[in-house]
């Protein structure tokens, strides 16, 4: 096996941190409890989990200071030491948003983001102290500190990627799941009374039905964030949310109300025709 493949295989079975993981985690969850902060870091604004985006920020300067540093002679030294900086501050916010990512993973995940945490937090450490050896002369010091932060960051990149790419952290869970073209009967009209709600299949996909009044609501059952079933969710204020993260989406229409869900969940068209409950996917607006 790969050599790097065997080490990620080896943190993923690695347990002997799962208490203390799990109480940062909790303190974490606490931290970001405010609907503002969890919606902020979770990118919920903008339709697209923040963490990845904000990694190219401190990923892109170090990279940069780095190769300055290596074949950028002395006249590029002031713009190495200003990337160097900068690298070190957008870290702080790119460690706030994955730390939120970071919280709400079990397991195998949990256990790789761990290490990818500890990495990036070197990789910090070491050019924060890079900084400081610039600016107090020793710059061929500043250089060295550099470029072992460059190579631990590009290990805790490494598994960022892995967490997105194999351990589906963050990875939109209803993409794919495309529910039927053409009004398709779910349930007969009387099995769900007003103010109930109820899973059912309709074509390849599941769908959440939601009675409320003369109204029928219907949005995928699947949690867009992790995939939590969102038939066993709570209803609140015209809102169903999802019991693994609090995922609040609007049952109308699949908006996100409260984050961690960064992507809308799909949501369906719904009628009663000849006693049944039909559905079919929205039609894009003309
Ligand atoms: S699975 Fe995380 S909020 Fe639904």
């Amino acid at each position: 096996m790969n050599p790097l493949l065997a080490l990620v295989d080896a943190i993923e079975r690695f347990d002997r941190f799962d208490g203390v993981a799990s109480s940062v985690s909790k303190a974490v969850g606490w931290a970001v409890q405010p609907q503002f902060v969890r919606n902020l870091l979770s990118g919920t604004p903008i339709g697209h989990p923040l963490h990845p985006i904000m990694t190219d920020l401190p990923i892109g300067a170090w990279s940069m200071s780095t190769v300055l540093d290596t074949i950028g002679g002395k006249a590029s030294e002031p713009a190495a030491d200003l990337l160097v900086a900068v690298g070190i501050a957008t870290a702080i916010p790119t460690a706030a948003s994955g730390l939120n990512d970071w919280s709400d993973t079990t397991g195998k995940a949990r256990r790789v983001g761990t290490v990818h945490a500890v990495a990036n937090s070197t990789a910090l450490c070491l050019f924060t102290s890079s900084a400081v050896a610039r600016a107090t002369g020793s710059r061929s010091v500043g250089k060295a500190l550099g470029l072992a932060g460059f190579g631990i960051l590009m290990f805790g990149g490494f598994l960022g990627g892995h967490l997105s790419y194999s351990n589906a952290v963050n990875i939109n869970k209803t993409a794919g799941r495309i529910g039927p073209k053409e009004w398709t009967p779910v349930l007969a009209e009387s099995e769900l009374a007003d103010g109930e709600h109820r899973k059912v299949s309709a074509g390849k996909v599941t769908v959440l039905v939601y009675r409320t009044g003369s109204s029928i609501l219907a949005l995928d059952s699947v949690c867009s964030h992790m995939g939590g079933p969102l038939e066993e969710g709570k209803i609140d204020g015209g809102c169903v949310i999802c019991p693994w993260h609090g995922s609040t989406f609007r049952l109308e229409d699949g908006g996100i109300v409260r984050g961690p869900a960064s992507n809308r969940q799909p949501s369906y068209e719904a009628r009663v025709n000849d006693g049944q409950i039909e559905v079919r996917r929205r039609r894009a607006a003309s």
